[in-house]
């Protein structure tokens, strides 16, 4: 192909997987940055020029000037959130006009109830808690599914959007006061997003039509997943799961795409696993692991970039990732963070799972399977150099090389992009 491809990044596991990094770098070479889903249950710190900002939905190609960066209408945007999230960008020197930010007219709005909800159900949950973020995630998809939900478009129409929000109070305040929370009032509810809104407004559009446009006089496009393909609503360890399409289809519902449009899948797995709030973790470091886990956890900085949770840590999971390489169709998996693997000790990669007598080389999804499976190990030889300057592969030190080639060679999916530190050119391109 002589043009770039058109791509989509996708998270290989549980989230927070370094997506932002490959795309911050891929979206030099593509001229649409799209996020395709979620919203600001995600994270992303970014230092620019010293200064730290986290992005949660504006797409990381917001730093590169010349982009245009779209909120897809598979998204459910928070418009208080989002405009803070402008304030910080602001705030470090970008400023982004409609020609850089648009926001899709049918994206879900997420509003104080979805909030309030969230958080009663979570508190209510007892030990069936899936840990959300409380960002009103799940109640602003519910919402989208059960035809009562707020789009960015019904703004426009103040009296359509408030008869919109008052029927879905009525049945929202049954919720809340039957969780011990207050009813809360249409205005309550109301008056901050519209404020936002009128901010937000000259940034709205018809997403779907733009990108496609832009993808028909053949600009590049770039398609940043959000949380990850174990998160995923329909294919992910449900319940414990997000409550967005988070694999690679996700982009083309989003933005109501074909198929044809998308060239390349590329999968981003850390060196090892991670996962935030409830769940099963089946290659968890708990136990008498429990102190390489929090080894992990400081190495790599894993607390969450949205709610600063700790991050439970874990080997890594090779049927995990041949799971997601089916599920998102991916052509390479790009392996970040190696470099926190280094001073470990021996390396245990997970390569089958065991179930009832029964060998499994791809993650067993049903509820019971995924709490009582157990891991099948190999182990490779750790590393204690500082990896982080090396910029070739034959530059890594022989027992990094025998790692990532045996994950490559388990998951059947060419690693084609290795991370070997935090900074934007701390990697090996093979
Ligand atoms: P929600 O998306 O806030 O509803 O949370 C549902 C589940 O997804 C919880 O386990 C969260 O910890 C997890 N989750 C949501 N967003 C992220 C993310 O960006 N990274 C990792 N986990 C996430």
């Amino acid at each position: 192909m002589s043009q770039e491809p058109n791509r989509i990044i996708v998270g290989a596991q549980w989230g927070d997987e370094g997506k932002g990094k490959l795309v911050d770098r891929l979206a030099s070479r593509a001229d649409v940055v799209v996020r395709y889903q979620g919203g600001a249950n995600a994270g992303h710190t970014l230092v620019v020029e010293g200064r730290k900002t986290v992005l949660h939905l504006v797409p990381s190609g917001i730093l590169h000037g010349d982009k245009l960066n779209v909120i897809g209408p598979g998204c459910v945007v928070d418009p208080v959130a989002l405009l803070h999230e402008l304030d910080g960008l602001a705030a470090v020197g970008i400023n982004p006009t409609p020609d850089h930010l648009l926001i899709a007219r049918q994206a879900h709005v997420i509003l104080s109830m979805h909030q309030h909800l969230d958080r009663a159900r979570e508190a209510a949950a007892g030990d069936a808690k899936i840990g959300t973020t409380g960002r009103g995630i799940g109640p602003a998809y519910e919402d989208l599914v059960a035809r009562r939900g707020i789009r960015f478009g019904d703004f426009f129409d103040p009296a359509y959007l408030r008869a919109r929000v008052e029927f879905s109070l009525q049945e929202k305040n049954v919720l809340l006061t039957s969780l011990g929370m207050s009813a809360l009032s249409v205005d309550e509810v109301l008056a901050p997003a519209e404020l936002a809104f009128e901010r937000l407004r000259p940034f709205i559009g018809d997403a779907g039509a733009v990108v496609s446009k832009a993808h028909r006089d053949g600009r590049v496009l770039l398609f940043e997943g959000a949380q990850g393909t174990m998160l995923d609503v329909l294919h992910g360890t449900y319940p414990f799961v997000t409550s967005s399409s988070t694999i690679a289809a996700g982009a083309l519902t989003s933005l109501g795409l074909g198929p044809k449009v998308v060239h390349e899948i590329i999968g981003v797995s850390k060196a090892y696993t991670t996962r935030v709030g409830s769940g099963p973790f089946p290659t968890e470091m708990v136990g008498v692991e429990a102190e390489w886990g929090e080894r992990l956890r400081q190495a790599g900085r894993e607390f969450g970039a949205t709610t600063g949770r700790p991050r439970r840590c874990g080997w890594l999971d090779v049927p995990a990732l041949r799971y997601s390489a089916r599920i998102n169709g991916l052509d390479s998996i790009a392996l970040m963070k190696t470099d926190v693997l280094q001073g470990l000790g021996p390396l245990k990669l997970c390569v089958a799972y065991t179930f009832r007598g029964q060998t499994f080389d791809e993650l067993p999804m049903t509820p019971e399977a995924l709490v009582e499976a157990s891991p099948v190990y190999e182990t490779f030889e750790g590393f204690d150099a500082d990896i982080t300057g090396c910029r070739r592969f034959r530059d890594l030190p022989a027992s990094v090389q025998r790692y990532v080639e045996a994950v490559e060679a388990r998951v059947g999916i060419p690693i084609t992009f290795l991370s070997v530190g935090p900074g934007r050119d701390e990697n090996v391109d093979r």
